[in-house]
């Protein structure tokens, strides 16, 4: 029995906070090893990296979710009890619902509609003296979400709604007075579409047959049951919290686009489908989230190494995106490598590996795709704009991060298309 290579502390939690990302990475340097142990939350933590880990981290027979998921991150990121949380055939239902939503012709309803407001904000910008990319894209986004959910947003609290799902994301890394903003603005979104879910199932709201709404309100359990208010309200939120955090990924595009006008040349031509491999780069390139998290279910040996039922075990995400093993020469921006990847759902993870239908991989990738491929698209072919002094650099320490200006804009002008 080989024994794993383990950091001695008693809690590694405060040092996390300190070093941001790069925290795993570091240490599978140090150890050179792709495994070792830790403590965090004041617990013994195994740690992985790599692709064959990644096989074994989403093997069902060996891991369960249940107990993985701080109550600090279901505070504030992704509500109690939700679909991140079940394992075995309780999760595989409700995963399928899920997956009925993300079908071709509602990705691209998704997509459509994500144009028709690129369209409509590049005009309202034109009259704006400085646009700040981030937060007019949460805004966009956010109308895209609860049109293609069917849940009604007036449009005066479009930017509060918006800005709710922003801070619920944002607060998943934070202490403190970021934690605490996280968890408020999930409470007022709870209770906003807790109302919502009332009112549609009490007939005083229509919504239409083919909305996600409808799907997941009428949604029944494996023991043939509605989802409780509270809990439907937690899987709605769960498609349009995620939609809204799409901007973070918009926003390293464009910083991209800035950074290798190389790459915004291509994307004007976009010969080949080169959106496509232009944001499979940001979404490998730029960080995002920076580990997930696991209970093993049953003692098991892997490469000589005990797994003792209960232990918490940490996946490496934002480190496999940056591995030289995976990626030649990772630190380099390069679109073009995505036309040689061999598609295997193990080694580019940065929304979760193995099968979305079987896994928790993310439900949305593809959704997440399309809409960076929109945004590209457009910033690219219907807008022109010009960048002010600022602050572009973006902190590996903070989780998640964002470029430090929001990106930026000035002078935006709608470029009309020839007729
Ligand atoms: C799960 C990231 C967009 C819906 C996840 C997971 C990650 C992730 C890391 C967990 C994977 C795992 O546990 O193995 C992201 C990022 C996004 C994004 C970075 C873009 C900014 C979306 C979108 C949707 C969505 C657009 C839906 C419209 C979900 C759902 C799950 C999930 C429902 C839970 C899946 C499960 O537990 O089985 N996402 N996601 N996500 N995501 Fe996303």
């Amino acid at each position: 029995m080989s024994t794993i290579p383990e950091e001695k502390t008693l809690d590694n939690s405060l040092q996390l906070l300190r070093e941001g990302f790069p925290f795993l990475h570091s240490r599978f340097q140090r150890f050179q090893s792709d495994i070792f142990k830790t403590r965090l939350m004041m617990q013994n933590v195994i740690c992985l990296h790599g692709e064959e880990a990644t096989k074994l981290f989403y093997d069902p027979e060996k891991f369960m979710r249940l107990g993985a998921i701080p109550k600090r991150i279901q505070k504030t990121l992704m509500g109690e009890n939700g679909i991140q949380t079940l394992d075995g055939e309780e999760h595989r239902k409700r995963k399928a619902m899920f997956m009925s939503l993300m079908t071709r012709p509602q990705v691209t309803k998704v997509a459509n509609l994500a144009a028709d407001y690129w369209w409509s904000a590049i005009g309202k910008w034109e009259k704006m003296d400085q646009v700040k990319l981030f937060d007019e894209v949460q805004d966009l986004l956010c109308r895209v979400a609860c049109q293609w959910s069917g849940v009604p947003l007036p449009e005066k609290d479009v930017r509060k709604r918006a800005q709710d799902f922003g801070d619920m994301v944002d607060g998943f890394g934070g202490v403190g007075p970021r934690h605490w903003k996280g968890k408020k603005a999930r409470r007022r979104g709870e209770k906003w579409i807790m109302e919502f879910v009332e009112d549609v199932r009490a007939g005083k709201i229509y919504v239409a047959e083919d909305t996600p709404a409808r799907t997941i309100l009428f949604y029944r359990d494996t023991n043939g049951k509605l989802l409780d208010t509270y809990i439907a309200a937690v899987e709605l939120m769960n498609i349009l919290r995620p939609i809204v955090a799409i901007a973070t990924y918009i926003t390293f595009g464009a910083l991209a686009m800035h950074t290798y006008p190389e790459c915004r040349q291509k994307l004007q031509a976009n010969e080949d489908n080169y959106a496509e491999l232009f944001v499979q780069e940001v979404r490998r390139f730029y960080p995002f989230g920076p580990f997930l998290g696991n209970r093993v279910r049953q003692d098991f040996e892997w490469r000589g190494h005990h797994f003792k039922k209960g232990t918490l075990v940490f996946l490496d995400m934002y480190g496999a995106l940056h591995d030289p093993k995976i990626w030649e020469h990772p630190d380099d921006f390069r679109p073009e490598r995505f036309r040689t990847w061999d598609e295997s759902p193990y080694n580019f993870i940065p929304q979760g590996g193995g099968d979305h239908y079987t896994g928790h991989r993310c439900a949305g990738e593809r959704i997440t795709i399309e809409v960076m491929k929109v945004a590209a698209i457009f910033m690219t072919h219907f807008m022109d704009y010009q960048l002010p002094p600022q602050d572009l650099s973006f902190s590996l320490v903070r989780m998640p991060t964002l470029p430090k200006s929001g990106f930026v804009m000035r002078n935006v002008r709608r470029i009309q298309i020839p007729v």
